[in-house]
């Protein structure tokens, strides 16, 4: 077998070279250029893959090795191309620029059925490689932080992009609650969470499913996609966020096991956040998307844009809370459709209003990031006492200091899945209901002291305020924060926590790319379309009898929920979000309070929060005191009402002990078949509202296609099935 050998001669001493020095990839994000290639070398560079590729008469390089001497490359190897790519392209119209892959191998969508696989012809990640290269080909770039974000949003900032060019920007995140997000010319296309393709609820993973449908829903496929954005995995902010982690840390200093646990909190934050956004880079580019098309934004940036973004608003205050993300836990901007996003303070992951709710949802027996809505609902059969105390003892907000204050200790620590050593002990002989009132009214105290001074201190003392982050699931605390005699009017993001960063991040991109200042989101309607004939085949394999409703379907169903049959009521889009809103939801009649009872049983669920109310816009009024058409946030079920009367006495099923109820109003406009179904019921019966609750097993993700809900109804969840015009029987 013949061998043969070469040898590495660039910076060998015999030619006066003083070593091997290796620089990287120079496509890469500007603050990963190794040796720090100035913007005249990458364009010479690609100039030169150009020239090179016409020379050879090639159809794309992958690459050329070079040697520098001066900010002069000189090139050493081309690495062909089989098939168009990145780099060519990008070599031919600026490395910069964004314009779209050329045809003939990427015209037309894709056709395959797995997306887990790139195409034949599909792109590839570009290796447009610097001397020895290879030694860390494969490496991910480091985060984009600080003065590198700063480069990098420049070059999205500064791509040109030709008139009447189509614009392809997927969302990826792959925090818990996975997903992706599509948005085709500044116009939100598809979005939907990985757990309802893999039937396992807030699954963390790379969405590969979510990735494949948006993309083939659209008709478009990998090589389509001219930017990825990611909320999630930026970095720390050394501007804004670093000096407020620092002093934090440094605030924990007279606290038992204080600096310690608030160094483990960041040494945490830092490996996970690398494996994830390692994760991340490597399996894009295993789909063929180059590194330097990924653009990881800031996670609160993220949540903050979805809040605002598609709001009705066009100035407001953005306020996020979580557990955290990107060493943030909260964040608030001032945001006009003028001047985009301004950040005016946060609070750092030391300072979490997220871990302490989760870790007394822990300490109650529930899991974290997952069952706080249980807490939520237990606080309302609570009172003030020891609870209340301890936990405004070490979360609270200093006013004389005017910053987000916590007291790392026995009884807390800024991880929501560890319990503090003391916390038993401290709340020994407390309710657990007291224990969940405490923790919610110090989240709700705290977190309106901090808007309050900020309202304070800006010459109109009243705002439009625009909510996300996982906190803002919290219907009651969005209620007490609507509340407030300062704010006029509210918009909570329907998808508020992790899961809506996929979307977050494909908005930061096309803020900054293409200059969007709106994004339009009347209703959640994003997600996987079935038909009848897909609803037909599950029917048929699970010998499901059915048949077919014609004009009087509305009028059918009402009949059936009127006489206290549970409907499956399955029909359009998948929602986006963790409400289920008239697609995939189970309908039921609310005139009996016994239902929250009977019901959970049959769902298999625990829940101390009675189900949730829909009503129609022109009954909303008369069910919902203060109710007023322009507030969009009823239309989400994302924040609490003080139920009228009527509804208490009509509908008693869906008024919590505290005398709130969480709404759905339907507008017919947004949903015609639901709307007619809602209002068939109400003008059949008198009854002013009934039940929506999610179509969904204990503790698994809502259905998402027709053998979901078969399943579903399999299990006894449901009496009656209605999928598309098919009923069963
Ligand atoms: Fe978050």
């Amino acid at each position: 077998m013949p061998l043969g050998v070469s040898r590495q001669i660039v910076g060998d001493a015999a030619f006066g070279a003083s070593g091997y020095q290796y620089c990287g990839n120079i496509m890469a994000p500007a603050g990963d250029r190794g040796l720090g290639f100035d913007d005249e070398v990458v364009e010479r560079a690609s100039a030169m893959a150009v020239a090179a590729a016409e020379l050879f008469g090639l159809v794309g390089v992958n690459g050329i090795d070079f040697v520098a001497a001066r900010g002069v490359p000189y090139a050493l190897e081309v690495i062909r191309a089989r098939a168009p790519r990145w780099s060519w392209w990008s070599g031919r119209t600026g490395c910069r620029s964004s314009r779209r892959m050329p045809p003939p191998a990427l015209a037309g969508p894709c056709r395959r059925s797995s997306w887990r696989r790139p195409c034949e012809g599909q792109p590839r990640c570009p290796r447009v490689r610097g001397v020895g290269a290879d030694v860390v080909s494969g490496r991910p770039p480091s985060p984009a932080t600080g003065e590198a974000a700063v480069r990098l949003e420049a070059m999205v900032e500064n791509g040109t992009r030709a008139e009447g060019e189509r614009l392809v920007i997927l969302g990826v995140t792959n925090t818990p609650d996975s997903g992706a997000a599509l948005i085709v010319d500044g116009r939100i296309v598809a979005a939907a969470n990985e757990e309802r393709f893999v039937r396992k609820k807030l699954v963390q993973c790379f969405p590969s499913e979510s990735i494949g449908w948006a993309l083939a829903s659209a008709g478009l496929r990998i090589g389509d996609v001219d930017w990825v954005g990611s909320g999630c995995w930026k970095g720390i902010d050394q501007a804004d966020t670093l000096p407020i982690l620092v002093r934090d840390i440094v605030s924990q200093a007279g606290h038992e096991d204080g600096l310690q646990q608030a160094e483990r909190r960041v040494q945490v934050s830092a490996s996970r956040d690398e494996a994830f956004r390692q994760e991340l880079y490597g399996s894009l580019r295993e789909l063929g998307v180059p590194d330097n098309r990924v653009l990881c934004c800031d996670h609160h940036y993220s949540h903050a844009v979805t809040a605002f973004y598609p709001s009705p608003f066009d100035e407001a205050l953005v306020f996020t809370a979580d557990g955290r993300g990107d060493f943030r836990s909260v964040t608030l901007w001032e945001a006009s459709r003028t001047d985009g996003l301004r950040l005016l303070d946060c609070a750092s992951e030391i300072t979490s209003p997220g871990a302490l709710y989760g870790l007394i949802t822990k300490y109650l027996g529930f899991v974290p990031d997952r069952h706080e809505g249980k807490v939520t609902g237990l606080a309302a059969h609570g009172t003030r006492g020891p609870a209340y105390d301890l936990l405004r003892s070490v979360f609270f907000y200093d006013q004389a200091g005017g910053r987000l204050r916590s007291r790392i200790g026995p009884c807390f620590r800024p991880f929501a899945s560890a319990e503090p050593p003391g916390l038993a002990g401290a709340l020994e002989g407390v309710s657990r209901e007291d224990v969940a009132y405490g923790v919610q009214k110090v989240l709700e105290e705290v977190l309106c002291a901090f808007l309050l001074r900020h309202i304070g201190a800006r010459p109109r003392k009243s705002v439009n305020l625009c909510l996300a982050g996982g906190c803002m699931s919290n219907v009651k605390l969005n209620y007490e924060l609507a509340d407030l005699p300062q704010v006029r009017g509210v918009y909570v993001f329907p998808q508020m926590g992790d899961g809506g960063n996929a979307l977050g991040g494909a908005m930061s991109v096309a803020i900054q790319r293409d200059g969007i200042r709106r994004f339009d989101m009347p209703t959640v309607y994003l997600g996987p379309e079935y038909g009848d004939a897909d609803v037909e085949a599950a029917f048929r394999s699970e010998g499901v009898g059915h048949r077919r409703l014609g004009a009087d379907a509305p009028a059918v169903v009402a009949d059936l929920i009127a006489a206290g049959r549970i409907v499956g009521w399955y029909q359009g889009r998948l929602e986006y979000g963790p409400r289920a809103l008239g697609s995939r939801s189970i309908l039921a009649q609310a005139t009996d309070a016994s239902i929250n009872t009977t019901l959970n049983a049959r769902l298999h669920r625990t829940e101390f929060m009675p189900f949730a109310p829909v009503t129609i816009d022109a009954y909303a009024a008369s069910c919902f005191e203060g109710w007023e058409p322009d507030q969009v946030s009823s239309r989400f079920m994302t924040i609490c009402y003080r139920a009228t009367k009527l509804l208490a006495q009509r509908c008693p099923a869906v008024v919590h002990v505290d005398g709130t109820a969480r709404p759905q109003v339907v507008f017919r406009e947004h949903n015609p078949a639901y709307y007619d179904v809602v209002k068939a019921y109400i003008e059949k019966t008198g009854n002013p509202a009934l039940i929506n609750t999610s179509f969904n097993h204990h503790e698994e993700p809502i259905v998402n296609t027709p053998r979901d809900a078969v399943r579903s109804l399999r299990k006894g969840n449901v009496d009656v099935l209605v999928a598309g015009q098919l009923i069963t029987i």
